[in-house]
């Protein structure tokens, strides 16, 4: 396991991290992309094309979130940053079970399931209903503009800057659940090396950035990473 101190550590999660509380992932043989059309309900083309079918995909991932639970892998993450003055959780996943378990330094680089974007006046607003072809934006008013304010394939994921900065800073990269497959978050792990960074990947199997990583722990996330997370806070206490 980890040996040193980190000062500044990086986490990036990945669909994997919420897998143990009954969410699917996407690239796993019964994941999202095995049963929906990529192109069809995750691209602007797509949602030109038939706005209603990627509403409807969208409305049924954010009923099925209602009542799930964050699991040890996101207690422990909390725990982490709660214990560690420098700590900035970078997630892939929609979903809000990072924030559930406490994490606060938290980039939601893909969006939020729970949340809506106006396509006309480009305000965001938190949202837990259905969404359709005639909601109202409560901001502008204007029927037919609403969409989930989640990043589609082809579309610039939120807050780059801030994390380029964190992975030119950190001398500690984790990335916990996450198959590697969609850029630019599977080029941080090569960012932060680069940087001098140690990089440690926490996955079921090794993905397909593996030999980018110093170290790789296989397993469950709501196995291994809390084990992973005691260690670093021992290792912090040694020094
Ligand atoms: P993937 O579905 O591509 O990868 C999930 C990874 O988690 C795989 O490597 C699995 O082996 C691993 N995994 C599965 N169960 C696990 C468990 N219980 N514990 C630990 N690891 C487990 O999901 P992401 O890499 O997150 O983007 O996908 C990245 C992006 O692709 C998503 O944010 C989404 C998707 O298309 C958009 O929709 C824009």
């Amino acid at each position: 396991m980890v040996a040193p101190r980190y000062e500044r550590i990086v986490i990036l999660t990945g669909a994997g991290v919420s897998a143990d509380s009954g969410i699917s992932t996407f690239r796993d043989k019964d994941g999202i992309w095995a049963k929906y059309d990529v192109r069809e309900v995750a691209t602007p083309e797509g949602f030109a094309r038939n706005p209603l079918r990627v509403h409807e995909f969208y409305n049924r991932r954010r009923r099925d979130s209602a009542g799930v639970e964050p699991n040890a892998a996101h207690v422990a993450l909390a725990r982490l940053e709660q214990t560690h003055p420098d700590v900035l959780v970078v997630t892939q996943n929609v979903d809000a079970l990072h924030e559930a378990a406490g994490s606060r330094k938290l980039i939601h680089m893909h969006g939020e399931l729970l949340s809506a974007l106006c396509a006309r006046c480009g305000e965001r607003h938190a949202w837990h209903e259905d969404m359709g072809l005639e909601t109202v934006c409560p901001s502008c008013h204007r029927p037919g503009c609403m969409r989930p304010n989640v990043v589609w394939f082809g579309e610039m994921p939120y807050r780059m800057s801030e994390i380029e900065n964190a992975l030119a800073r950190c001398d500690l990269f984790v990335s916990i659940g996450t198959s590697g497959n969609v850029y630019p978050a599977s080029g941080f792990v090569a960012q932060a090396r680069a940087h001098g960074a140690r990089t440690v990947e926490l996955n079921l199997e090794p993905s397909s950035g593996i030999s980018h990583f110093h170290e790789a722990i296989q397993g469950r996330a709501s196995e291994i990473v809390p084990p992973f997370v005691e260690q670093l806070l021992r290792n912090a206490e040694l020094m």
